[in-house]
Parts: C-alpha cells; sequence; structure tokens
C-alpha cells in the first residue's frame, strides 16, 4: 500500500485535462484514457504524430494491448535454433518469450514465465535445454511447454493446467514469426493471408537454406514508431546516408525525387529488367491492395515487395552491395541463375524489413522494448554452404546496413529527443514520406477499431 500512495497522490496533484491540450507537456504526469480517445479522435492527416505518441507509457500500453500482443512479430531465422533444445529469447514490451526448437521442424514459444510463482525460467539469452527448468523450485517443463516435474506438489493440482503460457508460431521462407495472443483465443489477422502474396518474391531466394553468417544490434532510446516512421522514407538519405546514396539506384527516385534523377532511375533499371526477367528473376512491384478484413483492421499488418536493380553506376565500383565491388558472397542463393545485381527490398510490417540480393539478406527487425527504448536488429543470411573466408567475409557483407542502420539509430534518438521538447508540435510530410501517413492512418484506426471493441466488451 505505501508504496501505492504517493503514485496516487501525484494523480490527484497532477492537473486534470478534459481534452488534449498540445501546448501541455504530458511528459510530467500520466495520460488519462479519456485524452487517448482525445488523440485519436483529433489526428491529423499527413502530420506527424501528436507528441504524447511518442513517449506515453499509457499509449505503449494501449499499444501493447491493441497491437503488439495481436500482431505477428518478426523474431529470427531458424538457422539460429537448428537442433531440438535450441533456444533464444525474444524481447518485445516488457516481455521474454522462450522460442525453442522441438521436433523436426516444430518451433515453439513460451512465455519465460513459471507457473508455480512465476520467476523467469531460462536466465541466459540463448542456449540448448532437454528441457526448460526453473531456477527457483526446479519446476521443469517440456520443450513443447508442459508441466514434466513439480516437487512436493499436491496430487489434487492438475498438473495439465500448469502448462507454460504460449505463443503461436508460424515459419514463413525460414523466419519465425510469433503472436502473443494463444491459438483460438482474440481477433489476430490470418498469417498465410498476409504473407503469401510475398512468396514468390522471397522464394527464389530460399531464405530456408541460408544460414546466420552475422548479426548487429542496434538499441536505441526512442521510440519504435520513430524507428518505423524512418525505414519507411528516404527523404533523410542524402543527408544521413552517403554509403546508401552511392550503393542503391533507387536512392534517386525515394531520395532525390527530382523529374531528372527519378528518369535516371526508371531508365537503368528498365534496362536491367529486361536481363532479368531473360534469367527468369522476378522484377516490379507486390501489388497488395486488399480490403481489410475486422482483423486486419485491427491488427494492422503489412507485406511489399519491390525488386529492382541494386547499383548506381559501374564508375562508383559499388557491387552486390560491397564496399570494392567484389561480387561477394559469391555462392547464389536458392535458384537465381546468375547473380544480376537486383535486389529484392521486401518487408512483413511492423518488425521484419529485408534486403535480399541474389547472393545475401540483411533482415532489419525492429521491435518495441519499451516507450522509450527500440530494439533495431540486423541479420545477415547467406547460403547454408558458403564458407566465410572463402565464400563471404563479414566486413564486405555488413558495411552498407551496418553503416545505415547505425546512422539510422543516431537520427530516431536526435529526433526522439527533439519530439520530447516542449517546443514540439505536429509537422507536415513531405510527397518522399507519403508512406508514413498511410502508415499512421491504419495505426490510428487499429487504436480506435481495439479501444471500441474493449468498450464495447465492458458493457
Ligand atoms: Fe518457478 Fe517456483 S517460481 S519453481
Ligand atoms: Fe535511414
Amino acid at each position: 500500500m505505501s508504496a501505492l500512495l504517493p503514485r496516487i497522490v501525484i494523480r490527484l496533484l497532477a492537473p486534470r485535462k478534459t481534452a488534449y491540450d498540445p501546448n501541455m507537456t504530458y511528459s510530467r504526469y500520466a495520460i488519462e484514457d479519456t485524452l487517448i480517445d482525445d488523440l485519436i479522435a483529433g489526428y491529423r492527416p499527413n502530420y506527424s504524430l501528436e507528441q504524447p505518441f511518442y513517449f506515453s507509457p499509457e499509449i505503449f500500453e494501449e499499444e501493447f494491448i491493441h497491437l503488439f500482443s495481436r500482431q505477428w512479430q518478426f523474431t529470427d531465422h531458424i538457422s539460429r535454433i537448428p537442433h531440438k533444445g535450441d533456444y533464444f529469447l525474444f524481447k518485445i514490451a516488457g516481455e521474454e518469450i522462450i522460442v525453442v526448437r522441438g521436433d523436426g521442424n516444430t518451433v515453439y514459444a513460451h512465455f519465460n514465465v513459471c507457473r508455480h510463482r512465476g520467476s523467469r525460467i531460462c536466465l541466459a539469452s540463448e542456449g540448448h535445454v532437454k528441457q526448460m527448468t526453473c531456477p527457483y523450485h526446479a519446476w521443469s517443463y517440456r520443450i513443447d511447454g508442459s508441466l514434466s516435474h513439480a516437487r512436493a506438489m499436491s496430487e489434487d493440482i492438475d498438473r495439465s493446467k500448469l502448462s507454460l503460457r504460449s505463443c503461436q508460431v508460424r515459419v514463413f521462407e525460414g523466419l519465425i514469426f510469433i503472436n502473443l495472443t494463444p491459438e483460438g483465443t482474440g481477433l489476430i489477422p490470418d498469417f498465410d493471408t498476409i504473407v503469401e502474396p510475398l512468396r514468390p518474391w522471397l522464394a527464389q531466394a530460399d531464405l530456408r537454406h541460408t544460414k546466420i553468417a552475422h548479426v548487429e544490434e542496434f538499441r536505441s532510446k526512442a521510440n519504435w514508431k520513430a524507428a518505423h516512421e524512418n525505414y519507411f522514407e528516404c527523404y533523410h538519405c542524402p543527408g544521413a546516408h552517403p554509403e546508401w546514396m552511392k550503393a542503391q539506384l533507387h536512392a534517386l527516385r525515394d531520395a532525390l525525387g527530382t523529374k531528372s534523377a527519378i528518369e535516371k532511375f526508371e531508365k537503368r533499371n528498365r534496362v536491367w529488367e529486361e536481363k532479368a526477367r531473360k534469367l527468369g528473376h522476378m522484377v516490379g512491384n507486390l501489388n497488395n491492395s486488399s480490403d481489410h478484413s475486422d482483423a486486419e483492421n485491427y491488427c494492422t499488418q503489412m507485406v511489399f515487395a519491390e525488386r529492382m536493380l541494386v547499383n548506381v553506376d559501374a564508375k562508383d565500383l559499388y557491387n552486390s552491395l560491397t564496399p570494392d565491388g567484389a561480387k561477394m558472397p559469391t555462392k547464389l542463393l536458392g535458384t537465381y541463375k546468375e547473380d544480376d545485381e537486383g535486389q529484392v527490398d521486401w518487408g512483413i510490417g511492423p518488425s521484419g524489413f529485408g534486403y535480399t540480393t541474389c547472393t545475401a539478406t540483411a533482415i532489419l527487425r525492429i521491435t518495441p522494448r519499451g516507450p522509450v527504448d527500440t530494439d533495431q536488429v540486423v541479420t545477415w543470411l547467406v547460403h547454408e554452404d558458403a564458407k566465410e573466408g572463402i565464400d563471404y567475409d563479414v566486413e564486405s557483407l555488413s558495411w552498407l546496413h551496418s553503416a545505415t542502420i547505425g546512422q539510422d539509430r543516431k537520427i530516431a534518438e536526435d529526433n526522439q529527443a527533439g519530439m520530447s521538447s516542449r517546443a514540439y508540435e505536429p509537422g507536415p510530410y513531405t510527397e518522399l514520406e507519403s508512406a508514413i501517413p498511410e502508415i499512421n492512418k491504419d495505426y490510428i484506426r487499429a487504436l480506435a477499431y481495439g479501444r471500441a471493441l474493449r468498450v464495447n466488451a465492458n458493457r
């Protein structure tokens, strides 16, 4: 009781608001529930979001209820847990999930919370287990989460009701996704419906038969939407990403966006498309506009893909995304017939985004850890038989995305710091940032939809 008292007093002393006031600084006290509705109702299309969306713990909690816990979250590549009993911990919004390999291709995901008195069970961030044994009183759980041993527990207690709480798991092209909502409960989007349109765009690379060559973690002191919005625009690229501007032909279109720059990109890309088509390689865009089902209205998820030419000019010697123009890695992925210097720019939002060339993939995972705490993890995949030092070297493989995401972390943190200022107010997006208002619109719609559902359920 004594610990609660100061919080109650602070709430009573805090100025009580009847409507959201953009001139107030809401970081000073908890946001009342009705203000969240005001913020949602006051959403201005084509403007960045109101300040509390970028740091409020109350809104983050709403996002957990209505978004994070109902979306399919990308966790990692299947090669991270090749054998039965291999596991890693996936952390999202204060939760820890044990992602563990079972028999054959089975993957389980369990909350890392003991069913006795709630202790963490797996303490190391990754490892191998025969069973999962809680360090507190040694309750043991099988890989599938069922309770196998609870010393001195009364026979009256039904052990079948004490399995670990589990998440739903799907493995798509070797990529492990989880959904925190248990099977058969809650309104969640159908995984296959979401990802199937993307399959042909990834199938040629056959990511199922790749392995992790390198991982870099960029944990940023920023709200996940600062990182997410940043990913969806290249307006910032000319000032922020010198390597990206050199290596990526599509920066002409997406970062500069002038008529002549777009024409230059399209002209070179068209010539490349002819060559890629002759090889039977995909070109163009995934057009994935479809009507939203109720579940999709609630839990916004989307996929996108575009396959296009990578490099700018031969004279720049940037090729296959390596710094010196060397064709690294050398082992072709999947069914690609030759390295046509193309790449698939793809994503399964809001958590997994990739660039897949004919020989390698870089995947960015964006995962919210807290209101101002976001994981940005880049994982590089190469052919499962590729040998380091012969078929690839990590420095060449990783230089572009390592440099770019490192720069993006700083951008997100600087952005976060400014957005937390008393002087911040939402600003207008440019045409080069046109994807963000679309994302924000879906985000606002999902929050509004979920809150209305909850209100109706409570009646
Ligand atoms: Fe896990 Fe007691 S809390 S065995
Ligand atoms: Fe960037």
